[in-house]
């Protein structure tokens, strides 16, 4: 498995971005937009990508935006687990949402559709935001949701937000308690503090650790050490969803055809050696490893 959340969980996180040319983003634009059932418009800040130039922009390694090219959700929930998070919320009608590092939208796309909220979503990776405005286009909900490419470390949205977000990627704010504090500035009072993060379904040691692609056995807790720990923050929790075996080989599995899929369409490109060794691995570590030890949840939080 490789996962997003061990491998991100960098203190120095600045040492694993990426800039590339926009030749390099519109390349993988092009691949991706052959491989979806809509066009893809690449913009990057408003410009249009069709022309490539060669300044840079910041994104993500480009390991992550091949794998997850066919994902809508990033994370390991299900179509299903996102919309029972989004009714456990009892979310109203017009209710205003800020998302951290939102990857392609679906979040706020799917809850404008179905609960009528409208908000804001950030995200590093060009390639994420543009899926994430297509998907936008296509539910109908461009009214409601406006998608930014942006770095969001620090990110505070000029408006009080009912509920601040960040899905599976806490590292933005240097970790749990940092995103907590940092999605705490741009919240109503009575608002809430949506955490996506990894927890132990039993304490690994630091080999296999390791094989769940965390740099220690610190880097995560228990469950119920995860709980505690937003109590310690002074914040009640006030729902969770968890995700399951089933959800976590979605999105772990989804990656492994992803990828040879890539690899077949781009057997000349210079990367097509570290996919390959990716697809040649993952699979069985993933089933060795995260599989039995890592879960994964989204926790509600209002602040005390
Ligand atoms: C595990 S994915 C979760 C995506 C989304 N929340 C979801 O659940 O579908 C992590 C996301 O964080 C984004 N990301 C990583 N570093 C970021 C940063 N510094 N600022 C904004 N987004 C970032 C990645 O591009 C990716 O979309």
């Amino acid at each position: 498995m490789l996962t997003y959340p061990p491998f991100w969980v960098h203190k120095e996180v600045e040492s694993v971005l990426t800039l590339f040319t926009k030749e390099q983003v519109h390349e993988e634009a092009v691949y991706h937009a052959n491989s979806r059932p809509f066009a893809l418009n690449l913009t990057t800040d408003g410009e249009n990508m069709t022309n490539p130039s060669t300044e840079t922009i910041v994104d993500i390694p480009r390991i992550f935006n091949i794998m997850e090219s066919a994902h809508r959700i990033h994370n390991p929930f299900t179509p299903e687990k996102l919309a029972s998070l989004g009714a456990a919320l009892r979310l109203q009608s017009e209710s205003r949402i800020l998302d951290l590092g939102c990857g392609s939208g679906e979040m706020l796309c799917t809850w404008a559709r179905d609960y009528g909220i409208g908000g804001v979503g950030v995200d590093m990776s060009p390639l994420f935001v543009e899926q994430a405005k297509a998907r936008a286009r296509e539910l109908n909900v461009t009214d409601r949701v406006t998608f930014i490419h942006k770095d969001a470390s620090g990110y505070v949205s000029d408006e009080r937000v009912d509920v601040a977000a960040c899905v599976g990627a806490t590292w933005i704010g240097g970790g749990v308690e940092g995103s907590v504090k940092l999605l705490a500035k741009s919240l109503r009072a009575g608002g809430l503090i949506l955490i996506g993060e990894p927890y132990w379904i039993q304490l690994p040691t630091e080999d296999i650790a390791q094989g769940c692609r965390a740099e220690s056995v610190s880097d995560f807790l228990l469950l119920p050490d995860l709980i505690a720990s937003f109590g310690k923050l002074d914040c009640d929790v006030v729902e969770m969803v968890l995700a399951d075996q089933d959800s976590w080989d979605r999105y772990e599995a989804t990656k492994w055809l992803t990828m040879r899929r890539w690899l077949e369409a781009n057997p000349a490109d210079a990367f097509a050696k570290e996919v390959r060794s990716e697809l040649t691995s993952a699979p069985e570590r993933y089933a060795k490893y995260a599989r039995e030890y890592l879960g994964w949840g989204v926790f509600a939080l209002m602040p005390r």
